[in-house]
């Protein structure tokens, strides 16, 4: 098996992130760093990621998680800013599937399953994802029009998405949106482009999946209907 794919296997991250801790150097066959990222894992290969041991895990977890802002989506920080990691059960090995910012709340998928997140992660992939933002000032309809209809962030020029105006005060607006897309920080970079940044943005629903009633800092796992919509995504 490919070393990226035993990697994924083993519930530490997805095939694509495995790549890059390979090219970080951070993976040793038998005490060696590993330099080839096309290696084929043999029978009796001792693989470490960060100096710990790692064996392919057949039992494969899925959480859903109420990220809290004020945590990394990363497994490891190097500033030693607080992990979503530090939020789950230490007992199972998961990771997070993409990434939320750090100011920014709600769902995310942790899993052990790196075929699952490679899949999830894939660029072609288009599944909906939606926010709540609260924005500053007031957005006219006009203004909201133009996040739906697509606008260039410098760069790239979003695809269509749908906005619902839920209230403004006279300092602020609380909107829904929902994109297909995940460009780095798209969702503030969208508002930014309208004149409108961002002052809280939160994750509410991602696919069939809802944030529902979990508070922030709080999990739940999956159920199995659950887990099979995300895989047919
Ligand atoms: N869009 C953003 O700007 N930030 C996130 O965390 C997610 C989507």
């Amino acid at each position: 098996m490919r070393i990226n794919k035993y990697i994924a296997a083993a519930g530490i991250t997805s095939r694509r992130k495995a790549d890059e801790l390979i090219e970080a150097g951070r993976v040793r066959v038998n005490e060696q760093v590993l330099k080839n990222p096309g290696y084929h894992v043999e029978e009796g290969d001792r693989i470490e990621v960060d100096g710990s041991l790692i064996k392919p895990v057949n039992k494969k977890v899925y959480y859903l998680l109420n990220k809290p802002t004020g945590y990394v989506t990363s497994t490891y920080d190097k500033e030693g800013r607080p992990t979503v990691m530090e939020l789950m059960p230490d007992s199972t090995r998961v990771f997070p599937v993409g990434r939320l910012d750090y100011n920014t709340s709600g769902l995310l998928i942790m899993t052990n399953d790196g075929e699952l997140s490679n899949k999830l992660m894939h660029p072609s992939n288009e599944f909906e994802k939606k926010y709540l933002v609260r924005a500053y000032g007031t957005i006219t309809r006009k203004e909201a029009a133009k996040l739906a209809r697509g606008i260039d962030i410098g760069g790239f020029v979003t695809s269509p998405a749908e906005v619902k105006l839920i209230r403004h005060d006279k300092n602020s607006t609380v909107a829904e949106i929902t994109i297909h897309e995940g460009k780095n920080r798209q969702v503030r970079r969208m508002f930014k482009a309208i004149g409108h940044p961002v002052e809280e943005l939160s994750r509410i629903g991602l696919g069939n999946l809802t944030i529902g009633k979990l508070a922030p800092g709080q999990f739940r796992k999956l159920g199995p209907a659950e887990i099979e919509n995300l895989k047919k995504i």
